[in-house]
């Protein structure tokens, strides 16, 4: 088979994607890659360090490769883009062209390329926000988000490139620390409530928005990637569902688990941007065309994150 690549692998999604890709195709055919150095996560041959921006060298990859898909993980979340906006709208969405270029000159035979909620903005409805709302986004990162789904619909529509996109809410994982989002504060309180039994959340308690815990955004990517063609009915990007709540809501949930946890409130610039961001989803379509199906509950999800953290933190 070609080989597939995936960038920005040492962050939140890539470190979990790159185990599930190696355990379904082999390690042999599965490149992690990131603009940082290797870290413990894989091995050295199964490694290359990669700015998406060197395009001289992310070409020579794919090609020395025989690389045939590449999952485009790398970029800015919000709350850095919205701090860095040119760096921001540079990574995010022309590296992404670049990507799609290489597909349309039959370089490479699939792409799979993240969204986010961050595409609504003004003029959503907060409740269930459906797949065809309107599309306002009121950050940096929004808006080269939806940049980027145009340009999937584009590609797919003018040239046949197969490119697969979920729209994610905010993902919460215990194998890498998140990494500059407006959602992270449901990784961080975790890590926090092991090491401190407190924490300071700078979302204000009941602030809602969607999100998803990494086994079931890893489940539903390759079920996304690996479902026949002529069911992918949306090339934009498709929205993904599964629960919603608030800080308070997420604290009370651990305090089930470590009744002596307390968390505090402390709102920064990042409230602005989870205002500005739909409540809960609705991802019908994705249910309908291809069996999103997620498995995981805000009791359970908690219950596994501080099982994962506190067996790691046992053996540090
Ligand atoms: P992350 O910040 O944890 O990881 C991104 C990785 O990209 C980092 O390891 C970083 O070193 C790398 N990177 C940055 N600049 C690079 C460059 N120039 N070249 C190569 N690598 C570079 O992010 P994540 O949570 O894994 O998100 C991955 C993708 O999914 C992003 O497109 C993000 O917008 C999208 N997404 C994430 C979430 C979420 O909640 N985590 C939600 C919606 C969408
Ligand atoms: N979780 C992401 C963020 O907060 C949304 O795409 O940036």
């Amino acid at each position: 088979m070609r080989k597939i690549l995936i960038t920005g692998s040492l962050g939140q999604i890539g470190t979990e994607l790159v185990k599930a890709l190696s355990a379904k195709f082999g390690a042999d055919n599965v490149i992690a890659s990131d603009i940082r150095e290797r870290n413990n996560a894989f091995p050295e041959n199964q490694y290359e360090q990669l700015d998406v921006m060197d395009y001289e060298k992310f070409e020579k990859i794919v090609i020395d490769n025989n690389v045939g898909e590449i999952y485009h993980l790398a970029a800015l979340l919000s709350a850095t883009a919205e701090k860095h906006p040119l760096m921001g709208w540079d990574l995010n969405t022309k590296t992404l062209i670049f990507i799609l270029e290489l597909a349309k000159a039959g370089k490479i035979d699939k792409i799979f390329w993240p969204s986010s909620i961050a595409v609504f903005g003004r003029g959503a409805h907060k409740m269930m926000t459906g797949q065809e709302d309107v599309r306002n986004p009121l950050t940096m990162y929004g808006v080269a988000k939806m940049a980027g789904e145009n340009l999937c619909e584009y590609y797919f529509t003018k040239f046949g490139v197969d490119v697969r996109s979920i729209r994610y809410p905010g993902l919460i994982s215990h194998s890498a620390p998140a990494g500059g989002g407006t959602t992270d504060y449901a990784v961080e309180i975790f890590h926090h409530a092991l090491d401190k039994n407190a924490y300071t959340s700078y979302i204000d308690k009941h602030t809602y928005m969607p999100m998803l815990y990494m086994d079931d955004a890893i489940a539903g990517t390759l079920k996304l990637m690996y479902t026949e063609v002529d069911k992918v009915s949306v090339r934009t990007s498709y929205n993904l569902g599964c629960m919603s709540f608030n800080p308070e809501e997420l604290a009370a949930a651990i305090q089930r688990v470590r009744p002596d946890f307390q968390i505090s409130y402390a709102p920064d610039f990042r409230q602005q941007i989870a205002e500005s961001w739909p409540h809960s989803i609705d991802d019908t379509v994705a249910r309908k065309d291809w069996g999103w199906q997620p498995q995981f509950t805000l009791n359970r999800m908690v219950e596994d994150m501080l099982m994962h953290l506190s067996s790691r933190s046992e053996l540090a």
